[in-house]
C-alpha cells in the first residue's frame, strides 16, 4: 500500500471543562501499512495532541471501547483500516450516549441501565445455584444459537445508528432486543413471552422499532439482528392479540 497523507478533523468537545464549546480540529499524518483509525488516533496523541479523549481497551473487536462516528457511521476504530477511508475523515463521539469528552462516551452508564432494566440474566429455579456440580446439557444447535448472540461485544453502534434511539432515550435498542433473544433462545430460562412483553412490549420496545434495520447494518460483530428483532416482535405481537 502506498504511504499517503490524510486529515482527521475530530470533533472536540469536554463538557467537564468551563468555556469549551464543540469545534471541528484538523490533523494531519502519515499513514502507514496495515494501520488501523486506532493507530493514527494513538500517533495524533502521542505526537500532536495529548489532550485528545478517546477509549480503547483491547485492540482486537472485543471490548466495544473505541466505537466513534466515521464519516457519519457508527464503526470499531480498532477494526477500521485507514485504507479503506478517504484523504479526509471526519470523526464524533456515538450520539444518544453520555460524552465524556471528544471521542469518549459512556457506553457502559447506558448499558448497565439496559441491563437491569431488561433483567438480561439467567431466570432459573434455582434460588442459590450449585457452582460445584457437573454443567447441565444443551444441544448443540441450541449452544451455537445463544453462542451466536452472545458474541455481542456492548459497543453501542446498533443504538446510534437507530431512528427510534435518536427520537427516544428511554428506547431499549438493537442491543437490548438482543439480550433478550439470546435469554429467550436458552432452555434454561424459564420465563414465557409474557414475561418478556412486560420487558419490551411497548413503544420503548418492540413496538417502537421502525424495522430499518440500520442496526443490522452497522454491527461489528455481524450479529443476526434482523431475524431476531423480527422473531422477537411477531411473538409479542402474539402476546398481545392473546390479551386483547
Ligand atoms: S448488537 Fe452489535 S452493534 Fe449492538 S452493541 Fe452488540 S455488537 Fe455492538
Ligand atoms: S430496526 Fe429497530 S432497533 Fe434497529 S435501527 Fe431500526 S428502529 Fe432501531
Ligand atoms: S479497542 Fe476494544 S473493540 Fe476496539
Amino acid at each position: 500500500m502506498s504511504q499517503r497523507q490524510i486529515t482527521l478533523k475530530i470533533l472536540r468537545y469536554n463538557p467537564q471543562e468551563a468555556g469549551s464549546e464543540p469545534r471541528l480540529q484538523s490533523y494531519s499524518l502519515e499513514t502507514a501499512e496495515a494501520m488501523t483509525l486506532f493507530i493514527a488516533l494513538n500517533e495524533i496523541r502521542e505526537h500532536q495532541d495529548p489532550t485528545l479523549q478517546f477509549d480503547f481497551v483491547c485492540r482486537a473487536g472485543i471490548c466495544g471501547s473505541c466505537a466513534m462516528m466515521v464519516n457519519g457511521r457508527p464503526r470499531l476504530a480498532c477494526r477500521t483500516l485507514v485504507a479503506e477511508l478517504p484523504d479526509t475523515v471526519v470523526l464524533a463521539p456515538l450520539p444518544f450516549f453520555e460524552l465524556i469528552g471528544d471521542l469518549s462516551v459512556n457506553t457502559g452508564k447506558w448499558m448497565r441501565g439496559m441491563s437491569e432494566r431488561l433483567h438480561t440474566w439467567l431466570h432459573t429455579m434455582e434460588e442459590s445455584p450449585d457452582i460445584c456440580r457437573i454443567e447441565e446439557r444443551m444441544e448443540p444447535e441450541d449452544a451455537e444459537a445463544v453462542y451466536e448472540m452472545d458474541r455481542c461485544i456492548e459497543c453501542g453502534c446498533c443504538v446510534a445508528a437507530c431512528g427510534t434511539a435518536r427520537m427516544r432515550q428511554d428506547f431499549v435498542g438493537a442491543v437490548g432486543f438482543g439480550k433478550i433473544a439470546r435469554f429467550r433462545l436458552d432452555p434454561r430460562d424459564i420465563r414465557t413471552d409474557a414475561d418478556y412483553y412486560e420487558l419490551i412490549g411497548d413503544d420503548t420496545g418492540v413496538f417502537g422499532c421502525m424495522s430499518l434495520l440500520a442496526c443490522h447494518d452497522v454491527c461489528p460483530k455481524s450479529l443476526p439482528l434482523q431475524n431476531q428483532i423480527a422473531f422477537l416482535r411477531r411473538k409479542m405481537a402474539q402476546v398481545s392479540i392473546r390479551r386483547e
